[in-house]
């Protein structure tokens, strides 16, 4: 479908069909001397010690979860409301999934106080998600998971270039797992980064990478190793080179773009302004402005008011169905009230409007004004 104004637009240019061009002209595809330009740009970005590049979020999520030595018997705390791979990862390396409710209608990140009252001695990591480029409450997380001894992973997906209580996001935690999907703020198409100041986390994620290997194909052609042992059980989760030079094109635009974006949701503030319910009305720090969450009166049929705005050729979408409340997980978690009530909430009402960096005045001004009339027609 054609849609008038897309929920989330590309902005690649020449710069990305030249980065291209040169990958495939140079003849070397997989993990080399781009996709290690690629990390190195990224460590800067978000002043890591070490940035780890693989081909998705998913995939970082899992190994992150490995590297700090979670398996079969641990806990880990996650949010409800995020996309279900934040879950899922846990449940790949055999731990259990616990889930903790957001903090209201306005902030719906991560709720600290309930994170607080779910550790339980089983407890090995928090996943924080950085629900909508927006930070979580970073400060308090860590002083929590360090009075407990345990792990966070930030799933900082939608939030590469924000930065959480003074620090860039992806570095209070242990581990941050950015995504680079096709819809993200720096999109590859798909592709992922992990980000560390630890050491050891770095070499564990860089075995677990590539089949734990202790040498790389590209460093064999290089001349710098011959053989190679398998010291863990790794997995192939390697970029390529064409990706990591899309990549390098988009983290040069990304400060510029999250701009836009935060530009474009102030109009959407402005213009929504007591017409329907904004969250993150006063984000902290610096977000990284990736989604336009908003909060339909209780009682709208939901429905119907995205159906019109499909009509008028406007994509809507829902960040997101909890994930409690998916056929697999309620199977999984038959006997157990997870007590999620804002998350249940949120997640009824909840509908994305379009944002995206190349979005214009016009195009904010007609879906505001087509979500007036679809409130009214939804009632
Ligand atoms: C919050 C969140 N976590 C994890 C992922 C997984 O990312 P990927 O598609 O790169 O595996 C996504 C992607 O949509 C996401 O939005």
């Amino acid at each position: 479908m054609e849609w008038l104004v897309p929920l989330a637009d590309l902005d690649y240019g020449e710069e990305e069909e030249a980065a291209v061009i040169s990958v495939l002209r140079s003849k070397w595809l997989t993990m080399g001397a781009v996709t290690e330009k690629f990390e190195d740009a990224f460590r800067t970005l978000t002043q890591s010690a070490y940035a780890i590049a693989v081909s998705n979020a998913t995939e970082a999520l899992h190994i992150a979860l490995i590297a700090c030595g979670i398996g079969r018997g641990d806990d880990v705390i996650v949010p409800s409301l995020t996309f279900v791979a934040t879950a899922n990862a846990v449940l790949y390396t055999g731990a259990n999934v616990i889930f903790a409710d957001i903090n209201s209608p306005q902030d719906l990140t991560i709720s600290v106080q309930d994170i607080a009252r779910k550790i339980t001695p089983k407890t090995k990591a928090i996943i924080v998600m950085h629900y909508a480029g927006y930070p979580c409450e970073m400060a308090k997380i860590y002083d929590l998971a360090k009075a407990n001894n345990i792990y966070i992973i930030e799933d900082a997906a939608h939030a590469p270039g924000a930065i959480a209580d003074g620090k860039p996001v992806g570095t209070y935690g242990d581990i941050g797992c950015f995504s680079f999907f096709s819809n993200k703020n720096l999109a590859t198409g798909e592709g992922g980064m992990l980000t560390t100041q630890d050491a050891e986390l770095a070499k564990k994620l860089l075995l677990l990478r590539s089949h734990g290997m202790t040498s790389l194909t590209y460093d064999r052609h290089r001349g710098h190793a011959y053989s190679y042992d398998v010291v863990a059980l790794g997995y192939n989760y390697r970029i390529d080179e064409i990706r990591a030079a899309l990549g390098i094109e988009q983290l040069l635009k990304l400060e510029n773009n999250n701009y836009r974006r935060s530009l474009a949701n102030s109009q959407y503030r402005m213009d929504l302004e007591n017409v329907i319910e904004v969250p993150f009305a006063k984000p902290k720090d610096k977000p990284a402005y990736h989604l336009m969450p908003v909060l339909l009166p209780k009682g709208t049929n939901r429905e119907a008011f995205q159906g019109y705005m499909k009509s008028v050729g406007i994509q809507t979408s829902i960040h997101y169905p909890p994930i409690h409340l998916f056929s697999y997980y309620k199977e999984l978690f038959k006997n157990i009230d997870h007590k999620l009530p804002v998350t249940e909430d949120v997640a009824s009402r909840e509908v994305t409007l379009p944002l995206f960096p190349t979005m214009t005045g016009e195009q904010i001004e007609l879906v505001t004004h087509h979500v007036k009339i679809g409130l009214d027609q939804a009632d």
